[in-house]
């Protein structure tokens, strides 16, 4: 069966399609990603009703674009992201995948985003990893995955959660204030580094010291599994304010030293969470997993002191948002469908409660 998947939650407007076959070979058709950063840029974030005007300009030819790439196959199933997200964002990906449904005449599911972002590690291979019965509509299968810890770390959270099967979550801990991606995005405007902050600091960190500047790792020995980033923010500007002058090194040391303390605390999080609730496997997502040390930090960690444990890390491409992930997720609850009438488009909507 075809899925294809909307994403229009934030500032990239996304289709895909993929193909879904319970235990049998799975694969992307398409997969096309219309990026917004050069529109928010000049105001050092996103505006949402601008978002919202470029998702209703790109979206028909990023739909055309996704059909002809994957040589118009028949279209099964729609998906597409629900929430959580920006209002006047959703509403575009939600109406037009609502039209699509009536027109077509086809079932439609209502997406989590951040399931999509936790489905990103299974974009190549829901095939290989399905089995052919279902559990209340969703797939489900003995394996060496489950429990997993999951890691979603993007601009908007930053949580820890406990993946007990397909579709299973607890929370074990999240932000208490700002999440990771907005702490990279806030730091980086500091600098007069830009938008989107987390691939630049990345960036420049790759020439810095990370022991230059004594920053602060906020909860590291707390007690629970919850983060906090507004104080390294802080500290960050506190330090920046001694500086007569931002020097290239000056930044360099300090977007190194920054992203080593964001890096050791969701690692070190991580791992206590993975040892306490004994998984099998640990996995990130979202868009700081994307970040270089970040990704090789936690996978010498994980071999070193989480013997045995599979790590999984999506494609780059599949941290920041995209439609395949929300295909995905699709594919996974493919028997929960419901009418066009009855999606709705929610700002707030959580994973877990
Ligand atoms: O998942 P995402 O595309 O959108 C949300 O759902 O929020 O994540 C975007 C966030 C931004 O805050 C961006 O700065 C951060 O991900 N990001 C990175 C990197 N690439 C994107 N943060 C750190 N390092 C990166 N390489
Ligand atoms: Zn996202």
């Amino acid at each position: 069966m075809n899925i294809l998947g909307i994403e229009t939650s934030c500032d990239d407007t996304s289709v895909a399609i993929i193909e879904c076959c319970f235990g049998e070979v799975n694969q992307i058709l398409s997969s096309v990603v219309s990026s917004q950063i050069k529109l928010h840029a000049p105001f050092g974030g996103v505006v949402p009703n601008l978002a919202a005007r470029a998702h209703l300009e790109n979206i028909k030819p990023v739909f055309n674009q996704a059909l002809i790439k994957a040589n118009n196959p028949k279209i099964d199933l729609i998906a597409v992201t629900i929430g959580p997200g920006l209002i006047p964002s959703l509403l575009v990906g939600v109406n037009f995948a609502k039209a699509l449904a009536y027109n077509l005449n086809k079932p439609i599911i209502g997406i989590n985003h951040l399931e999509g972002h936790l489905y990103a590690n299974w974009v190549k291979e829901c095939g290989r990893l399905s089995l052919p019965h279902h559990v209340g509509g969703l797939a489900s299968h003995i394996s060496q995955t489950f429990p997993a810890l999951c890691l979603i770390v993007s601009g908007g959270h930053t949580q820890l959660i406990l993946m007990k099967d397909h579709g299973q979550y607890q929370l074990l801990g999240e932000t208490r204030d700002d999440a990771a991606g907005e702490a990279f995005d806030k730091v980086a405007k500091l600098l007069g580094l830009g938008y989107p902050g987390g691939p630049i600091i990345s960036k420049r960190a790759e020439s810095g010291n990370p022991d230059a500047l004594n920053l602060p790792r906020p909860m590291l020995n707390s007690n629970d599994f919850d983060f906090s980033f507004s104080g390294l923010k802080t500290a960050v500007r506190y330090e920046i304010k001694k500086e007569k002058k931002l020097t290239n090194k000056y930044i360099n040391d300090m977007a190194a030293s920054f992203e080593q303390a964001v890096v050791d605390v969701l690692i070190s999080k991580t791992i206590k969470a993975a040892k306490d609730y004994n998984v099998k496997s640990v996995m990130i997502s979202g868009g700081v997993a994307a970040n270089k040390k970040l990704r090789e930090e936690m996978t010498k960690r994980v071999k070193k002191e989480l013997s045995g444990i599979e790590l999984r890390i999506p494609d780059i491409s599949f941290c920041t948002d995209n439609a395949a992930m929300i295909a995905t997720v699709g594919c996974y609850k493919k028997d929960i469908k419901g009418d066009w009438q009855k999606i709705e488009a929610s700002a707030n909507l959580r994973l877990v409660a």
